[in-house]
């Protein structure tokens, strides 16, 4: 527990869990962000690109999916430990690591007192926090992990998007949302909350933004995904941060 949530209740949250947990679905959304729009030409190049030299640095892979960071950066020299509160993911993750990284159960709303003070050089968590109901407990954690100057990266639905596409209601306060993923045929709920939330949770658990990306598509999703690719490259859609751990 950090000096920010010293008097803090964790909540165990298990938002969106129903889906994440259905290995028809785990299996299709692995397979599907390997070559996808969103995924693939789009978000995954624009995180990856706020991700410093990883070879021998410890990294932690904060709702890590089937795996795709966890084993990409794995290949890449890092000391990976995945994290995820599905059992699915979990075991998809195992079987792309098959022993290349640590893959531990745990639920990103509670406190992660199973790892370490200062055990990261890195963070990664990559469209994962709209999930998370406490953002005080979460990033409070993410800095009490990292050693001192340690990088934070994660991406998220930009919140113009969801509050456009999705909303009614007023902008500056969190919302519980829930839409449709076609491809997958789920409804999905996931919280919106303003853009300053998002700067004021990081100044409060010490972190300093470096840099911002909202994110164009790579031009190879134009040929493959026109349809996609008109929206992704005229709207806003998901959003990349990546913040050093200053205390
Ligand atoms: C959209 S997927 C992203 C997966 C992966 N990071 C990627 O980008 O390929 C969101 C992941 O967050 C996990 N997740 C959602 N809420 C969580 C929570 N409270 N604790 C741990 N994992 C959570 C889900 O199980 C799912 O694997």
């Amino acid at each position: 527990m950090t000096k920010n949530t010293k008097n803090k209740i964790p909540n165990l949250d298990t938002l969106s869990l129903d889906i994440y947990n259905d290995k028809e679905f785990a299996r299709s959304y692995s397979n599907k962000i390997e070559y996808n729009s969103h995924n693939a030409l789009y978000e995954r190049p624009a995180t990856l690109s706020l991700l410093p030299e990883v070879m021998n640095t410890k990294i932690l892979d904060a709702g890590c999916g089937p795996g795709n960071y966890a084993e990409l950066l794995a290949d890449k020299g890092a000391k990976v430990t995945a994290i995820d509160y599905s059992d699915e993911m979990i075991s998809l993750t195992k079987e792309r690591l098959s022993g290349k990284g640590k893959v531990i159960k745990a639920n990103l709303n509670s406190y992660l007192d199973f790892l370490e003070d200062e055990e990261f050089d890195i963070i990664l968590s990559s469209m994962v926090i709209h999930y998370i109901k406490d953002w005080q407990i979460l990033f409070s954690e993410f800095n009490r992990v990292l050693k001192k100057n340690g990088i934070l990266v994660f991406s998220t639905h930009h919140p113009f998007s969801d509050f456009n596409n999705e909303s009614d209601g007023n902008y500056f306060e969190t919302e519980l949302l829930s839409d449709e993923w076609p491809s997958y045929d789920v409804v999905m709920s996931y919280y919106r909350r303003p853009l300053s939330d998002i700067f004021k949770v990081l100044k409060e658990c010490d972190f300093r933004i470096d840099e911002v990306l909202e994110p164009l598509p790579l031009e190879e999703c134009k040929e493959k995904f026109p349809d996609a690719y008109k929206i992704l490259s005229t709207k806003p859609w998901f959003i990349c941060f990546r913040a050093l751990k200053e205390n």
